[in-house]
């Protein structure tokens, strides 16, 4: 069978997390460092370790059938890639900056400025959507210190934590998309790659599944297991199972992780003792 060929970024802010994510789907490679191509051990796959900025083309070309790539990178330079799935991970914004002590009344305030870039097509596109021209200096990185060095008025680049903004005395204005790591299809993928394709994807929705889930179990008391219930929104209804003490169960349930951290007091108020929470591997939808 053809192998499916997936680009992942050689080195960066996606690469540790990519492979990671395939790791995790239970796809075993190593992690690129001095090579260009490697082939998985346990699935038909091709990882190739690219640049970030060539991926995009890649796709285009058919090169690699799918990729782990930033949605700022597909959105600069990805025409209409089709995005298979969202990772979850990476997420980024792309934002204009400018210095922390220039006044900002609006998006209005940056016509005839100068702006530096390495993301000219996503700016461009937003600025003559907001009707503003600019003149749009590229450069392809260390955009940050472009307004310090007098090279622009204002940045346009990805902020993350907002730390390199901060440290080059810069502020967010405005922010102009939100990103983060996606799986990407070429157009060119060949119909017998769909099925090493699907799988992949069942296989990474899982993991995101259990990602975003918690099992837990606590004890209580049954007199109380109505209202405990009730504060519980699992999969289903949960598991209650009895314990050996006579007037006590075990309750089991899958919960979003997010949600346990709003309800862990109330179920302790409501009786519930013994807590536990675990980690989700994979969850099959
Ligand atoms: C990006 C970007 C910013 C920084 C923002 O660079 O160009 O400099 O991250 O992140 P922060 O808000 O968490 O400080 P990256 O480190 O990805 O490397 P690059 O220069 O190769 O883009």
């Amino acid at each position: 069978m053809e192998k499916l060929k997936i680009a992942i970024q050689k080195s960066g802010r996606l690469n540790q997390d990519s492979i990671k994510i395939l790791k995790d789907c239970g796809i075993s490679i190593d992690n690129g460092k001095d090579q260009l191509k490697a082939s998985a051990r346990n699935f038909p796959m091709e990882i190739f370790y690219l640049r970030n900025g060539d991926i995009p083309q890649y796709l285009k070309d058919g090169v690699v059938d799918i990729a782990i790539i930033g949605e700022n990178v597909l959105e600069e330079k990805g025409g209409n890639i089709a995005v298979a799935e969202k990772l979850g991970f990476s997420r980024c914004r792309v934002s204009l900056a400018i210095p922390r002590a220039s006044a900002y009344n609006g998006i209005k305030d940056l016509a005839g400025k100068q702006i530096a870039t390495s993301y000219p097509n996503t700016l461009n596109a937003y600025l003559s959507n907001k009707g503003v021209q600019a003149d749009l200096h590229i450069i392809n990185g260390s955009v940050e210190i472009a307004p310090n060095i007098g090279l622009a008025d204002a940045i346009c680049d990805i902020v993350s934590s907002g730390s390199t903004l901060f440290k080059n005395n810069l502020k967010e204005v405005e922010v102009m998309m939100n990103s983060e790591a996606v799986l990407a299809v070429s157009p060119r993928i060949k119909s017998n790659q769909n099925e090493i394709l699907e799988d992949l994807i069942f296989r990474i929705k899982s993991v995101l599944a259990g990602r975003q889930s918690k099992y837990i179990l606590m004890n209580a008391p049954n007199d109380k297991l109505d209202a405990i219930i009730k504060l519980l929104p699992g999969m289903r209804s949960p598991t209650v199972l009895p314990l050996a003490e006579e007037g006590w169960s075990s309750v089991h349930t899958v919960i979003n992780k997010d949600k346990f951290w709003e309800v862990i007091n109330e179920l302790k108020l409501a009786g519930a003792e013994g807590i536990l929470v675990c980690p989700i591997e994979k969850m099959v939808l």
